[in-house]
């Protein structure tokens, strides 16, 4: 008799944590059943990630659009931060710079009678010649274009100030550099506006809301 009492309890124990088991995962489940693909849809995070990307992505001036109507006047004015390192008189000497006549479009490293770094020699491997972008890109931030140049400038983070340089600069001696077409993938005139950027940003969010249905589905047969 007691050794079937024995056997009831332990068989009563087991039934218990069966049942303890069974309530716990129903419990569970039904937490885990709504939870999952909530989060889920916040961990993959993607288009946030994308969008703060195409923001950091800075359009390239519309070369066509915005030299034309440059100003001349503003761009020798701001050649003077220019002029403490460089001449761009035709024939002009080079000082601690080289001669910048005729710079726009002229094979990169290539002045007669300047000792360029090692840098901007191997420079020439990314840009033959100085095009529009190439030299928007230079005077943005020299030592960031050109690691290791020699020239110990910081650079202009104005946009409509290069731009108004790089036409100054062409006009002396580089007016045979030819103006690109207008090209509306490139920076409006008005900077600020917000169009351009919101392409980008609705392209990025549709294939990432796919990611995060197929995590979502992924996970929701593990879940239960
Ligand atoms: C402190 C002196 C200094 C200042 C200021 C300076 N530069 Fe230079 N620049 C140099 C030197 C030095 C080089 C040669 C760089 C090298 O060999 O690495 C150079 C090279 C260049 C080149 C490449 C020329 C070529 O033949 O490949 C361009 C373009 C240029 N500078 C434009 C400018 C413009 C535009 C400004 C004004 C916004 C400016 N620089 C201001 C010293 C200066």
């Amino acid at each position: 008799m007691s050794g079937d009492l024995k056997w009831n309890k332990i068989f009563g124990a087991g039934l218990g944590t069966v049942f303890a088991i069974l309530v716990v995962q129903q419990v569970a489940g039904a937490i885990y059943k709504t939870e999952p693909p909530e989060k889920m849809g916040y961990f993959v995070d993607a288009p946030e990630a994308a969008a703060a990307g195409a923001a950091e992505v800075v359009l390239p001036p519309d070369w066509g659009t915005i030299l034309p109507v440059a100003d001349l006047a503003a761009g020798e004015a701001a050649f003077a931060r220019c002029q403490a390192c460089h001449n761009i008189a035709a024939g002009g000497a080079n000082q601690i710079g080289p001669n910048l006549y005729g710079v726009v479009g002229r094979p990169v490293a290539s002045h007669a009678g300047f000792a360029y770094s090692d840098a901007m020699k191997g420079h020439t491997a990314v840009d033959p010649a100085w095009s529009l972008d190439a030299l928007d890109h230079f005077i943005t931030a020299p030592g960031r274009y050109v690691p290791g140049t020699k020239m110990s400038f910081a650079g202009l983070r104005d946009t409509p100030t290069r731009v108004n340089l790089i036409a100054y600069l062409r006009s002396q001696g580089s007016t045979g550099f030819p103006i690109p077409a207008p090209d509306p993938a490139r920076q409006p005139p008005v900077p600020g506006a917000a169009e351009p950027e919101a392409a980008p940003a609705d392209g990025a969010a549709a294939p990432t809301d796919g990611v995060a249905d197929t995590a979502a589905v992924q996970t929701a047969p593990a879940a239960p």
